[in-house]
């Protein structure tokens, strides 16, 4: 199956929104890398290539990336009769102990597609289903199915980034999307991105420059900037995406650019994305481009 689908999670800086003009900056590989995958909108997007491989430094989206590819029918026969429902989400967040690695796959899978924004550091992981707003139980399992199918094949590992772009093919492509910069991430993921962990990533870039293509993502900033001034091309980018409210009326956080900040997001309020785009290759962007062209998006 090589068809664009969406991401089967609701991913704290994820790139849905992002997805068609980050598609067009995609040149021809033959090998695609993830090394910082999340919700992966991008390799769920594009059109599958030879190769493929993703990867996560969170051993939990890894799990569940792993049962989707491996073994959906036991999770989707698992979560066949849940409801969304605030009880539930208290009972898979506070009381249900997994015994194994199936059951942390379907905590996992409950929780991302009942909390808000997808929000899975517990400490933040809050009730954020909303009827109209998110995917219903009756479709979970058509959604692990047809993400079952696009990941057959696919290599997907639970390693540090140094590793996973170390080890990446001569002439593969990398699309990079770490934490943001200047962002408290720990409030999203389990791992905390240091600044150090920044520097390494544009060391460990540097170093493969000459036998690997990459698009990295980056926030807007001058430090980042600074950093990758040896790079082709640093692409100011800007979206539109929407916050979507759920109905829980006391939430008091909202997702914006990255960053949690107080205050209730307005239903289906804009907002605007602002990233750069980082490329260690030449492109000209146009809306012909081989992925363009290959996408039914
Ligand atoms: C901005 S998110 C990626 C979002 C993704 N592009 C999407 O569309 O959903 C960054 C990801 O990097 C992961 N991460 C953090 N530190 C890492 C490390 N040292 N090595 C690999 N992955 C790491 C986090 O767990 C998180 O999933």
């Amino acid at each position: 199956m090589n068809q664009s689908i969406n991401s089967p999670f609701r991913y704290a800086g994820g790139k849905f929104y992002a997805r068609k003009l980050i598609l067009e900056y995609i040149p021809y590989h033959v090998s695609y890398v993830e090394p910082f995958a999340g919700g992966a909108s991008i390799f769920f997007a594009k059109a599958k290539s030879l190769q493929n491989w993703i990867n996560d430094i969170d051993k939990d989206v890894v799990n569940v990336y792993i049962h989707i590819r491996d073994y959906p029918e036991q999770l989707a026969s698992a979560l066949s009769e849940e409801v969304a429902t605030k009880e539930r989400h208290e009972f898979y967040k506070n009381q249900f102990i997994p015994q194994n690695d199936l059951e942390r796959a379907i905590r996992w899978y409950y929780l991302n597609r009942t909390s808000y924004s997808g929000i899975m550091n517990m400490k933040n992981c809050y009730w954020g289903y909303g009827e109209k707003y998110s995917m219903r139980p009756e479709n979970w399992g058509k959604n692990i199915f047809r993400t079952s199918d696009k990941l057959q094949k696919v290599k997907i590992t639970n390693l540090d980034f140094e590793q996973v772009i170390d080890g990446a093919e001569d002439g593969a492509f990398l699309f990079i999307d770490p934490p943001y910069f200047n962002a408290d991430q720990d409030k999203f993921y389990s791992h905390s991105f240091s600044k150090e962990d920044h520097f390494r990533l544009q060391g460990i870039l540097l170093k493969h420059r000459h036998r690997v293509n990459f698009l990295l993502t980056y926030d807007n900033c001058i430090e980042i900037k600074n950093m990758y001034k040896w790079a082709n091309s640093i692409n100011e980018k800007e979206w539109n995406y929407t916050i979507n409210r759920t109905d829980d009326q006391k939430l008091t956080q909202q997702v914006k650019n990255g960053k949690i900040v107080n205050g209730t997001p307005k239903k289906g309020s804009r907002s605007m994305g602002k990233e750069i785009f980082i490329i260690n290759y030449d492109i000209e962007v146009t809306s012909s481009s081989f992925y363009q062209l290959s996408l039914m998006l």
